[in-house]
C-alpha cells in the first residue's frame, strides 16, 4: 500500500497556486524502466511527430514524436505508470472535489533543438482537460542542457522547470500557458491529462 499523504499535500499545493511539483513519486527503478522504454520505442521508430488540436493535423507549434499509452497494449512500465497516476487522480478528485473520469498519456521525445511553442492544454472546443501532468525521464540533466518547460504565471512572471528524472509537474490545465524550451541534447518525458466529462468535447 503506497502512501497517499503526499499526494494530498500535492492537492493542496494544486489548490493554493494552480501548479506544483510532486516528488518520489515513482523509484529510480521504475523512473529507469519508463526511461528505458521510451528510448527503445524511439530508436524502433514507435513514436510519430505530434499533432496538435483536435483536427490533429501536422503543425509548426511543437517538434516532439510522440506515444500514446493505449490501454489494450499497455506495457508493464506503462501500466505501472497508469496505476499510479490513477491513483493520484483518485486523491486529486477528492480533495479538490472534481470529477475526473479519465487520464491520457503519452511518451514524448523532443531531438536536440525542437521545443513546443507557448500553448494552453486544451484542445479546441473541449473543456475536457482539468489538470496537466508532466513527468520526466533524464537522469543527469544539467540547466546548461537547457530544455525547460516555463510556465506563465498570473503576474506576468515565469517559472522555468528542467526535465529532470523523476520530477512531476501539476498544473490546471486551463490556467497555464506554458513552452518547451528546446535543449542541446534528446529530451523525454510522459504527458499525462486528467479529464472531467466534457459535453462539447471535440475529442
Ligand atoms: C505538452 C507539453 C511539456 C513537456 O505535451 O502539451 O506541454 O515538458 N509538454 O514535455
Ligand atoms: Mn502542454
Amino acid at each position: 500500500m503506497i502512501s497517499t499523504s503526499y499526494l494530498s499535500d500535492a492537492a493542496v499545493a494544486l489548490a493554493n497556486d494552480g501548479w506544483c511539483l510532486v516528488s518520489g513519486f515513482l523509484d529510480d527503478a521504475q523512473t529507469n524502466a519508463l526511461a528505458q522504454e521510451c528510448v527503445a520505442m524511439h530508436d524502433a521508430r514507435q513514436l510519430l511527430p505530434a499533432r496538435t488540436g483536435a483536427d490533429r493535423t501536422a503543425s509548426v507549434l511543437r517538434g516532439d514524436s510522440t506515444h500514446w499509452f493505449a490501454s489494450e497494449a499497455m506495457s508493464g512500465p506503462q501500466q505501472m505508470f497508469t496505476d499510479r497516476m490513477d491513483e493520484l487522480r483518485l486523491v486529486l478528485g477528492r480533495e479538490l472535489m472534481l470529477s475526473l473520469v479519465d487520464c491520457e498519456s503519452h511518451y514524448a521525445v523532443y531531438r536536440p533543438g525542437a521545443g513546443y511553442a507557448r500553448h494552453l492544454d486544451r484542445l479546441r472546443g473541449s473543456d475536457a482537460r482539468v489538470i496537466s501532468a508532466v513527468f520526466y525521464l533524464n537522469r543527469n540533466w544539467q540547466d546548461t542542457d537547457g530544455g525547460a518547460l516555463r510556465l506563465f504565471l498570473a503576474d506576468g512572471s515565469h517559472h522555468d522547470i528542467f526535465p529532470r528524472a523523476g520530477t512531476l509537474l501539476l498544473f490546471l490545465s486551463g490556467m497555464y500557458e506554458h513552452e518547451v524550451l528546446p535543449a542541446t541534447r534528446d529530451r523525454m518525458s510522459i504527458a499525462s491529462w486528467m479529464r472531467q466529462r466534457a459535453f462539447d468535447a471535440a475529442d
